[in-house]
């Protein structure tokens, strides 16, 4: 430890680590790119002290936001890419894998759980656009998984998820299904439209702070998983959606952007949407496998 100056401080600060209790390696790599980097910030922008007092009642601010509803501090991460980033490191692109993306703060867990090609609609809304969902999920071989347990929950057609909205029922646009012996997935919903992610309090704050907007393009969510794969969080986005190309949460990846067709009259829907999955091995079915 020695005398700090605005030249030395990051070292001397970095050199303390450890110095008085045990830490683990991934601690201290951690602590120190933190250090390294929230010091380059401070010199860089040369922050000022009435700045970080803002900074500290901010984010007060942000933490008495929090409850089950709302994590506003992963909403404040989603704005500034911070999410969709840890889940690239997390999950990075592996062959033919499907990518993922963010799970957002919207699923509920257990579902209703419905057969085959059921609809997962309980409320109809004037400007809704059924459609019928379907594809495969398959391994990195290209065979069809069977028995892949797979969530879905979108918004509805007036931009509002069921949870938020007292006048949708509960787990409207919300369904559990499962593959067929062959892979095959099916159900019916909504085509999902664009919304803006919440933008009250620190998280509209942060959205003003930046000059950017709240919007999301339409989007459904998935979860799919099955013993000996990697679950799959990710989405899938409307090609001829408005924010596309603008995600206020950073969010789309071209490989998860398909397109609703006008459905053929024997599905019973507006429109169409095939889209199929591949899932990765996980690493612990492989070793067994392997042994
Ligand atoms: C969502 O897609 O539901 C979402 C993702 C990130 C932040 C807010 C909402
Ligand atoms: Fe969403």
């Amino acid at each position: 430890m020695g005398i700090v100056n605005k030249d030395n401080i990051t070292d001397v600060v970095i050199a303390s680590l450890g110095k008085h209790g045990e830490i683990t390696e991934r601690q201290r790599e951690i602590m120190t790119s933190l250090i390294k980097h929230m010091h380059g910030f401070v010199k860089d922008v040369k922050l000022q002290h009435s700045e970080f007092l803002e900074a500290c009642a901010y984010l007060e601010r942000a933490g008495k936001l929090c409850n089950d509803n709302r994590q506003e501090f992963i909403l404040l991460a989603d704005i500034i890419g911070v999410e969709v980033l840890v889940d690239m490191m997390t999950n990075p692109v592996e062959g033919n894998a499907s990518e993922s993306t963010v799970l957002g703060p919207f699923y509920r867990e257990n579902p209703p759980v419905l057969p085959k090609g059921a609809s997962t609609i309980l409320k109809h809304f004037e400007n809704e656009e059924t459609a019928y969902y379907e594809g495969y999920i398959r391994d990195q071989a290209g065979n069809g998984i069977a028995g892949v347990t797979m969530d879905v929950w979108e918004d509805a057609p007036n931009g509002v998820y069921e949870n938020l909205d007292p006048h949708q029922p509960e787990y409207n646009l919300r369904g559990r299904f499962e593959t067929d012996e062959t892979g095959h997935y099916a159900f019916v919903a909504v085509r999902p439209v664009p919304y803006p992610i919440p933008e009250d309090e620190t998280a509209g704050e942060l959205l003003h702070f930046m000059g950017h907007h709240p919007n999301r393009p339409g989007h459904m969510h998935f979860i799919i998983s099955k013993e000996g794969y990697r679950p799959l969080i990710s989405q899938i986005y409307d090609a001829d959606s408005d924010w596309l190309n603008n995600d206020s949460v950073f969010a789309v990846k071209e490989s998860l952007i398909g397109k609703f067709k006008p459905a053929a009259k024997d599905l019973g829907t507006d429109l169409h949407f095939e889209f199929d999955f591949v899932l990765k091995e996980n690493a612990e079915a492989q070793a067994v496998a392997a042994e």
